[in-house]
Parts: structure tokens; sequence; C-alpha cells
């Protein structure tokens, strides 16, 4: 790995925090908590008039979990549906260097399908698209890295218009915070909440490289600035490659014992083209437009050397206008990649902040 010296001092920067993390508990107790001072969302209310139960079947029929197939699902919708689980469609986006399939990834035995798979048994329709070039196997060509913002956020409004979807929840891991902040801009009469998954707020006039809260190392002022943005695959400026090393200690550290593991998760990155990361955002709607938000932050996050700084994220996303509902904080065991290395945590998490969503 061709090292810049401005790597090689992140770098340093970034062992640091490592030793410093090594006293965590590895392997602990793998079940969500909600850190000191945050506040869980309120059960939601039992549904007992005839009414309410109408209400349960219309929304399982709107999310297409009820179909033709039998009383037995939509008994079971129904139950989930009491408890408060089951609410619009749920679209999944990944973030960098990854595609839509990591949404799947499995994890034996708790979760065969993966994030996704643990949300549609809980009742929910799932969409996990892959944004164009991030595909295992695309190929590339030097004007690739020039797509913009805009081609993202079509092609998720194109599975919200090709779908007919209403009363979406988006959840963004990572840079997917970008788009969906263009979206709540763009197509917010259709979106139930967004749920940010250590996800980026940019504000007007930012990037995702020159944004004020990543620029962690600020005698670094040129782009990219900041240890995370430094060491992701970034085409065809800022090429460097991310080591299996580098992989394993920043983005999957919960799981870096396990080598077989490392090697696969590995394979699945991808180039990330550099336009939709250079381009400056105007959001200023974004925090004035009425949507419930919630964010999840997972406790062993250290690509940004400490996972706090990703909260300075979501201080930004708790003064957008959540529409009247309490915003909350779901903090997890799991590290960057929780939906790789910690499934059940984050498919929890996500159920928990979608019901919250709904105030
Ligand atoms: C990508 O290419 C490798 C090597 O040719 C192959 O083994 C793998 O199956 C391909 N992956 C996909 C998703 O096509
Ligand atoms: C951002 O968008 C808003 C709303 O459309 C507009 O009023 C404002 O002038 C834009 N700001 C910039 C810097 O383009």
């Amino acid at each position: 790995m061709a090292l810049s010296r401005r790597t090689t001092g992140i770098l340093g920067c970034v062992v640091a925090a490592l030793l410093i993390a090594n006293v965590a508990a590895e392997g602990n107790a793998a079940r969500r908590i909600l850190a000191d001072g945050m506040v869980a969302p309120a059960p939601a209310p039992a549904i007992t008039s005839a009414s309410g139960m109408a209400a349960i079947v219309d929304t399982a029929h709107q999310t297409g979990i009820a179909s033709a197939d039998g009383m037995a699902s939509v008994a079971a919708t129904v139950t989930k549906a009491m408890a408060g689980s089951v609410k619009g469609p749920i679209i999944l986006m990944h973030g960098a260097i990854q595609g839509g399939e990591v949404w799947e990834f499995p994890r034996l035995p708790e979760a065969p399908g993966g994030v996704k798979g643990l949300l549609e048994a809980a009742g929910y329709t799932v969409y996990n698209p892959t944004l164009p070039y991030h595909f295992p196997n695309d190929t590339w060509n030097i004007n690739d890295g020039l797509v913009t913002i805009q081609q993202y956020v079509d092609v998720y409004k194109g599975v919200i218009n090709s779908n007919d979807l209403h009363n979406v929840y988006l959840v963004g891991h990572s840079l997917a915070g970008v788009w969906m902040q263009q979206l709540l801009q763009q197509i917010g009469d259709r979106l139930g909440g967004l749920v940010f998954v250590d996800a980026v707020a940019l504000e007007t006039g930012e990037s995702f490289f020159t944004n004020g809260v990543a620029g962690i190392v600020p005698e670094y002022s040129d782009p990219p600035n900041s240890a995370f943005f430094t060491l992701i695959y970034s085409y065809p400026m800022f090429y460097q490659e991310l080591s299996n090393e580098v992989f394993r200690d920043l983005f999957i550290n919960t799981r870096k014992n396990d080598a077989a593991f490392v090697e696969e998760t590995y394979k699945l990155l991808v180039p990330e083209p550099h336009g939709p990361e250079l381009q400056k955002v105007n959001a200023t709607t974004f925090y004035t437009i009425p949507m419930p938000k919630a964010f999840i932050n997972m406790n062993h996050d250290i690509t940004l050397l400490d996972y706090r700084t990703w909260l300075l994220f979501s201080d930004r996303v708790s003064r957008s206008n959540n529409a009247g509902v309490p915003y909350n904080v779901y903090t997890i065991y799991g590290d960057h990649e929780s939906m790789l290395t910690q499934q059940a945590n984050l498919a929890t998490a996500i159920l928990e902040a979608v019901a919250g969503l709904q105030g």
C-alpha cells in the first residue's frame, strides 16, 4: 500500500486510537444498549378498537406483506402491527465502497438473510438497491468517477416511483446520509422517516470531503481531510488501496479476529467514484422540511477515530425539523460495518427506530 505523507500521519493517529480502544471489550455481549441520557422511544399504543384492526389490515396490504395466501400471514402481520413494528416499506441505502448486497450478508444462526432478512421477518417490505459502479466486478473508465449526486438520488427515486411506494423509511449508512438529505428535499411527500446509521449530514456549501464535522485533522485543509476519507478508495482521484489490514482494524473491528470473515468481506469492496464526494450540496431545506428522523450510532465505530465523532452529524440532524416527533439516538454494540458484523443488533435498532418515528 503506497501511503502519502498525509496518510502515514493519519495512520499514526489511527494506530494510537486503536491502542486506546484496545481495552474495549472484544466480543462483549452482543445486544443493543441505549447510551446514558438517551431516550428510548415510547412503546406503541395498544390497538384495541375494531377500527384500529381495520387500520392494521390496511397497513398489511399497503406494505405487501399479507397477500391472498391465507389468514396465517395476516394474523402474523396483525400481531406484529399490534406490537407496533410494521410500518411503511424500508429502503436500505448502502454507504461508500460497497453495494446493496451488504444488507443481505448473513450471519448464522441468527441472521441467515442478513439485516434485510431480519427486517422482512418482522413484517417489512425491504429494498436494498445498489448504486451505479458499486456492483462487484463493475468495470470502470476514467470518466466514471464523474457521476453526480443527482444520478444516485435518481436511482432511489426510481425505486420509490416504479414500486409506487409511500410512507417510505429510508435507512442510510455512512455516505448515504448525503443522498437521504437530497431525497427528503426532492421527494419528501413519499417518505415516512429517515434513519441515519452512522451517516453523514451536510450543510449547504459543504461536500462530503470538506464537511466541517469529519475534518478531524485540521492541518490537512485540502481534501481529503480526514482519516476516513483518505483511506477509502475514491476513483479516479485520491486513489489509494484500502488494505485488508486497514479494513479489518477500522471497519469490521468487532470481528477482526475471524480471518475467514475478514477475507470474505474485504472481497465485497469496490472503488468509490469521487464526483459525488467532491460536489458541494445545497441542504438548506433538509433542515426545515418536517420529517421524523433518528440516528443509530455504533459504539465501536472508529472510522472517524472515535465513535462519538459520528454523533456530531447526529447533532446536526437533531437540529432539523423533526415534525414534532422526539429525536432519538440508538447506540448499539457494533462497528462501522455492522450490517456485516452485528446484524441482529443493527436490525433491532432499525426496528426500534422506525417504530419510534411514528411519534
Ligand atoms: C467477480 O469476479 C470473480 C473473479 O473472476 C469471480 O470469482 C466472482 O464470482 C465475480 N463476482 C460476481 C458477483 O460476479
Ligand atoms: C439553497 O436552496 C434554497 C431553497 O431552494 C435557496 O433559497 C438558496 O438560495 C440555496 N442556497 C444556495 C447557496 O444555493
